[in-house]
């Protein structure tokens, strides 16, 4: 059968109401398997697709695109971070790049909490001791952890999500927190998140109790907390990172819990991922999650209806909500 329509290539298994959505507006190539794309893979898909509907997990390199009488021309990513794509090139190769910004801010910032709760309590421990039976019963001085409530916490990075942060940190859990970005911060989102600007991030390293990540990552912010700026912050405090594995040194991280320089870690992102460093799974004050940061059922059904729209719009002839490039 023939059809006008786009052809849309998607590269991983997607909610059901988006794959709904997605074979009702275009000729759609699903992955009910939800098998990773090879770069080969990825290079087919964009000699045969109109539009590449595609994730953080899709490494896509400025040797994808322009493919020679490759049809592609539009990238929908599913995610707001889009590090994996080569902008630049995908620029100059005429290709339109969209995100999925703000429907995945609440959920993120849920994660981030979660981190900051499950280290300073040391609930991981906790968990892992009773289901390993060796929990011997309540005693006074079993697993102490800190109180988060008038703890100090420092966001890096006070866009959507780092506010969001601060803001649930501050009002629900009675946190002092301090906030710092590139540029500077508007008093007004300040206010309202009940946070204090930082006047740079090596103050706020050693100002605070925990520091929890909140920045894309760019060729900026690759390693920017690298072992000088892990040795500015307090001895005993906690890193927390849900924005992007590649920000931290993950090296110079795994030295600075194993010398006791920092408490713990909440990681949901790492470096080379699904890898997970070996010595972090051996140490007890970290957490570690599955990159799960906007892993709820509305949230990731919401991220693949906006990669719908934004495709709609783009083939409808019209200015794509999210186009990033
Ligand atoms: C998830 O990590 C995203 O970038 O949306």
């Amino acid at each position: 059968m023939t059809t006008s329509r786009p052809r849309v290539i998607v590269t991983r298994r997607l909610p059901d109401a988006v794959e709904d959505a997605l074979r009702a507006s275009f000729d759609v190539q699903l992955n009910p398997a939800d098998r990773q794309f090879t770069p080969a893979e990825l290079r087919k898909a964009m000699l045969h697709c109109d539009g590449l509907l595609c994730t953080l997990t899709d490494q896509l390199t400025a040797d994808l695109f322009p493919a020679p009488n490759g049809s592609c021309r539009i990238l929908a990513n599913f995610g707001v971070g889009v590090n994996h794509i080569a902008l630049d090139a995908a620029r100059e190769a005429g290709l339109i790049v969209t995100n999925t910004p703000g429907v995945l801010t609440e959920c993120t910032a849920d994660l981030a909490i979660a981190l900051i709760l499950m280290t300073l309590r040391r609930l991981g421990e906790g968990e892992r001791e009773l289901r390993a039976g060796a929990w011997t019963g309540w005693r006074p001085t079993h697993l102490l952890g800190h109180r988060v409530s008038g703890r100090r916490l420092g966001v890096v990075g006070f866009g959507r999500i780092g506010e969001a942060v601060a803001r649930r940190a501050s009002h629900g859990l009675g946190m002092q927190v301090l906030a710092w970005g590139p540029r500077e911060l508007s008093r007004e989102r300040l206010a309202a998140a009940g946070a204090r600007a930082s006047d740079s991030l090596e103050q706020l390293l050693s100002d605070v109790d925990v520091v929890s990540l909140h920045c894309p990552l760019t060729t900026e912010t690759e390693r920017l907390m690298d072992r000088r700026r892990l040795r500015l912050m307090k001895r005993g405090a906690v890193l927390i990172n849900t924005a992007r594995g590649e920000i931290v040194e993950e090296e110079a991280l795994i030295d600075a819990l194993r010398s006791g320089q920092l408490g713990g870690a909440g990681l949901d992102v790492y470096a080379r991922e699904p890898e997970v460093p070996a010595a972090l799974l051996g140490l007890p004050g970290v957490v570690l999650l599955p990159h799960l940061g906007s892993a709820t059922v509305e949230t990731r059904t919401a991220m693949g209806l906006r990669a719908v729209e934004n495709l709609r719009a783009f083939f409808a002839g019209q200015m794509p909500p999210d186009r990033i490039a």
